[in-house]
């Protein structure tokens, strides 16, 4: 088996879950990344914050290849990243924990990919299964464990961001078959597939999407949730890691 990743969305910056963590820094061809080197029962693990672990870079500045990269270079083949979303779909409620099984890419400014033709050659991903069936599995049954409200399996719309969605984006989206909505798992889950990374995300839905909800909708109210649903998202984890 070789080293697990988490990589923590917002409201996900706080390593201190695992045990002998250890901050690093490593240059890759695309920048610095920084991580934490940690362990929990044994296993080793690394923790990266996606938006830096002051929330400063915004969801279109993600260096994702860099990410991506450098956790390929650490010997990582497994994935959990966490997703702060809004939903489409009414089953999926504000505290609820959806495995994400498809994506529906709405970004617009990204570099995707590691292929860019020249030496490397042109290569076509294929993602029909582009999050792994074997390690939602996992998280399924970690969560069930523990009571959590999950949801195996949902249409993750990822905009480019950084402003929400409008109603009518909302409805869009919603005729379309998108469940969820968020701003980062597009590029990061196809460079993973490209770096033949097994990768799987925790959506946590902290609101109704815009247009759904009868209230506008605010950074510090995702941030608010993600703070009630941290405890049950660090046990989920952990339970997961130990699986
Ligand atoms: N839209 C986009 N990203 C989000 C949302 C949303 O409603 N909630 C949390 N992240």
């Amino acid at each position: 088996m070789g080293i697990i990743a988490i990589i923590g969305g917002t409201g996900v910056y706080d390593p201190s879950m695992l045990e002998s963590i250890e901050e690093k820094q490593l240059m890759t061809p695309y920048g610095e990344i920084t991580y934490t080197q940690g362990s929990y029962h044994g296993k080793p693990v690394i923790f990266m914050a996606r938006h830096g672990s002051k929330h400063s870079i915004p969801p279109h500045l993600i260096n994702y290849r860099a990410n991506i990269w450098g956790l390929k270079k650490l010997g990582v083949t497994m994935i959990i990243s966490t997703t702060a979303v809004g939903s489409l779909n009414p089953e999926f409620k504000p505290g609820h924990f959806v495995l994400t099984d498809q994506f529906l890419d709405f970004t617009k400014s990204r570099v995707n990919t590691f292929y860019d033709g020249g030496k490397k050659g042109v290569v076509h991903l294929d993602v029909t299964d582009p999050y792994c069936p074997e390690l939602r599995g996992h998280i399924e049954a970690a969560a069930k464990e523990l009571g959590l409200n999950v949801h195996n399996g949902g249409t993750y719309v990822c905009t480019e961001g950084p402003r929400f969605e409008t109603p009518a984006e909302i409805k869009m989206f919603h005729m379309l078959g998108g469940d969820t909505v968020g701003m980062t798992n597009v590029p990061e889950v196809t460079l993973a597939g490209e770096a033949e990374i097994a990768y799987a995300t925790i959506s946590m839905v902290t609101n109704f999407a815009a247009g759904i909800s009868e209230t506008a909708l605010t950074h510090h109210e995702v941030t608010e949730v993600m703070k009630q649903l941290s405890d049950s998202f660090k046990a989920l984890i952990l339970k997961t890691i130990d699986r």
